[in-house]
């Protein structure tokens, strides 16, 4: 039995600069060019029923980049929330937020915050961009928060689970993505979701992030489908999401 559409996609959206050079234009056209893909990606996990898809926008490591390219791509998550809030609402869609938010300008925090907030209620698709994320920076986050719960008499250290580590993570209320993609070729995970991907399938694809069309994804759904998923077992758990 193939396995049936993923609850939760994560994509590593990568080669927007490469891609750009490619064209012979600037890198901020790659950006530009990856946000169109960003809304066709959106628009077809809708369509396809995916529950949750998570976005690798901006890393924490990617604050070294040119300041102009920084504010570029600040400028371009601003735009793409004021261009995109009525859709989202009128699509159901939720908009969420993992990384260190207070690294972002106050205005953005704002725009950020009031985005979650109208989109909360609704029950379709989520929709989460990390933006200065870190997934070891999160995980360390999530100790403190334990060790913080044991030092009151919360918790005690033989209560800690794996469970316990899930639940203070950003990523709280989702399931662990099962389809983990990447463009642009690169064989690395690039300190994303770390703990979440443990069983995730990896999809890498040649293609720049500006070429991901609502065909290629399709082509990483249709490969997903087909995957042996054994857990560590010794048989395939196909038809599952487990
Ligand atoms: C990787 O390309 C992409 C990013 C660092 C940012 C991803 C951002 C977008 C797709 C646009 C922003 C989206 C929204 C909704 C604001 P790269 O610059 O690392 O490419 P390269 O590796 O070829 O240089």
């Amino acid at each position: 039995m193939p396995n049936p559409i993923p609850r939760h996609v994560a994509i590593i959206m990568d080669g927007n600069g490469r891609w750009a050079r490619k064209q012979g234009l600037l890198r901020v056209q790659g950006h530009e060019a990856g946000v169109r893909r960003v809304e066709e990606i959106v628009r077809a996990a809708q369509e396809k029923g995916i529950r949750y898809l998570t976005l690798y926008a901006f890393s924490k490591e990617n604050w070294r980049r040119p300041k102009e390219e920084v504010e570029f791509l600040m400028g371009l998550l601003s735009a793409y929330l004021d261009k995109k809030i009525d859709a989202l609402i009128k699509h159901n869609c939720v908009f969420n937020v993992i990384g260190e938010i207070g690294d972002l300008a106050e205005t953005l925090q704002k725009k950020i915050a009031e985005v979650m907030e109208v989109s909360r209620k609704n029950t379709g698709l989520v929709v989460t961009f990390a933006l200065s994320y870190s997934s070891r920076r999160e995980i360390v986050r999530a100790c403190q928060k334990i060790a913080e719960q044991t030092l009151r008499g919360a918790l005690q250290p033989s209560e800690i689970t794996e469970e316990t580590l899930s639940k203070n993570l950003y990523t709280a209320d989702m399931p662990d993505p099962e389809l983990l993609i990447r463009t642009s070729g690169e064989m690395r995970i690039s300190n994303f979701l770390l703990w979440q991907i443990s069983y995730a399938e990896l999809y890498v694809t040649q293609k720049f992030w500006p070429e991901f069309t609502r065909d290629e994804f399709e082509k990483a759904l249709e490969d997903y489908k087909g995957r042996e998923r054994r857990f560590g077992d010794t048989c395939p758990v196909r038809g599952s999401n487990r």
